[in-house]
């Protein structure tokens, strides 16, 4: 087990990563007040919902179920968990628990941070996406009017139980999405931990407990390391969104239906590092390298059919939080573990990346 803590000038809590602890009776040590909102998506409930209710015995506990999937990441969840908070007349003792992977963590966190200007969250992490990334580092929001996270908050929660065993009923697909936000890590923060990803990667395929527990510690340290200096994401932090703006734009142009969040990140990641060996910041082995993880992950790597024309796509990156007065700011690696920001690229060598990736 480990215990890791995320610390900013508004902030403190701990993030517990290992096996067992939904039997041991920690959820209860960490929920000091009686009254529970428990926030949830249907697959998820299916699977876990009874055991977690079992735990929670002694509490006065509501629950809510939203359909599962980034297209259910809206406005309409977001207002959902707030009627219920209203219905059911709760108040800033409260606490609200996502269980289930980024998007119910996303949007619980964003009703927790709204909700009578900020109520009690825990976070209950169920899938690789959301124990490694989604769940430490308190962004919250909601996609908007076709937009990714167009609308949201920093807002940390209280408590981060990353309970492993839940990965094993994960879908492969999923896992391996979340596999890529791994990569991204090595990738943009920690050459070791790129390196030492290529040697344990198909521990991490199988799924292999110890090896897995090391890799999402390790995630979690790199990104609340960033987070604690820079939360609002205006400097330091900004290179763990290395390839999340292409991302993004894939997300949104494909209307969050036929490309899953890590998928578009492994494509944005490879959009990315082409740009840098293209702008002459790395050397074309790094590109090669990380193809080649990612390859081996098993994640597809080929455009979605139905990106029909590189201006759409850039006109959604466009549109990313990221943009300064009126330019893209892309995060490209300069060396192995290592990112720099740049800033005014022209449309047509980004129109060229895109349409060079596409036929390639
Ligand atoms: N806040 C952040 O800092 C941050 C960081 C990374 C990603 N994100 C967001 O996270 C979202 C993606 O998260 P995700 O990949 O977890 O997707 P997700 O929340 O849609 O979950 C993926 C699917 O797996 C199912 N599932 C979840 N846990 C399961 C389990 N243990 N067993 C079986 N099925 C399970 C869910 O029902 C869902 O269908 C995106 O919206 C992304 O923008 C946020």
């Amino acid at each position: 087990m480990h215990i890791i803590r995320s610390q900013t000038n508004n902030s403190s809590y701990p993030v517990y990563i290992g096996t067992d602890f939904i039997d041991s009776g920690l959820l209860q040590t960490l929920l000091p007040m009686p009254r529970i909102v428990l926030v949830t998506d249907q697959t998820v409930a299916d699977i876990y919902l009874q055991t977690i209710c079992e735990t929670l015995t002694g509490f006065s506990l509501n629950l809510i179920i939203l359909p599962p999937g980034e297209v259910n990441k809206n406005w309409e969840a977001v207002t959902k968990i707030i009627d219920v908070l209203v219905a059911f007349k709760h108040d800033r003792f409260s606490t609200l628990v996502s269980l289930g992977g980024g998007v119910i963590g996303d949007v619980t966190g964003f009703a927790a941070s709204i909700f009578m200007r900020g109520i009690n969250w825990l976070q209950l992490p169920t899938t690789l996406m959301a124990q490694v990334d989604a769940a430490v580092g308190g962004k919250t929001g909601c996609n908007y009017f076709g937009i990714k996270n167009l609308i949201g908050t920093f807002y940390q929660p209280q408590n981060v139980v990353i309970e492993i065993a839940f990965l094993r009923t994960l879908p492969d697909r999923e896992y391996l999405s979340g596999l890529a936000e791994v990569v991204k890590y090595g990738m943009a923060c920690d050459g070791e931990f790129f390196i030492w990803l290529e040697k344990h990667i198909y521990d991490l395929i199988n799924r292999d407990p110890n090896i897995l527990e090391l890799a999402i510690h390790r995630c979690c340290q790199i990104k609340l390391e960033l987070v604690q200096q820079d939360e609002n994401d205006h400097g330091q932090r900004r290179v763990l969104n290395f390839g999340h703006t292409f991302a993004h734009a894939l997300e949104s142009a494909t209307e969050f239906a036929s490309i899953l969040h890590g998928e578009a990140v492994a494509i944005g990641m490879l959009l990315a590092t082409r740009l840098a060996v293209k702008l002459g910041l790395v050397e074309r082995e790094l590109l090669i390298r990380l193809y080649n993880l990612l390859n081996c992950i098993g994640l597809p790597l080929a455009l979605p059919s139905e990106i029909s024309s590189v201006g759409a796509l850039y006109n959604f990156m466009m549109r990313d939080k990221k943009k300064q007065a009126a330019q893209l700011s892309l995060m490209l690696p300069c060396a192995l573990g290592k990112i720099k920001v740049i800033q005014g690229l022209d449309l047509k060598c980004l129109e060229d990346l895109i349409q060079d990736y596409a036929s390639t």
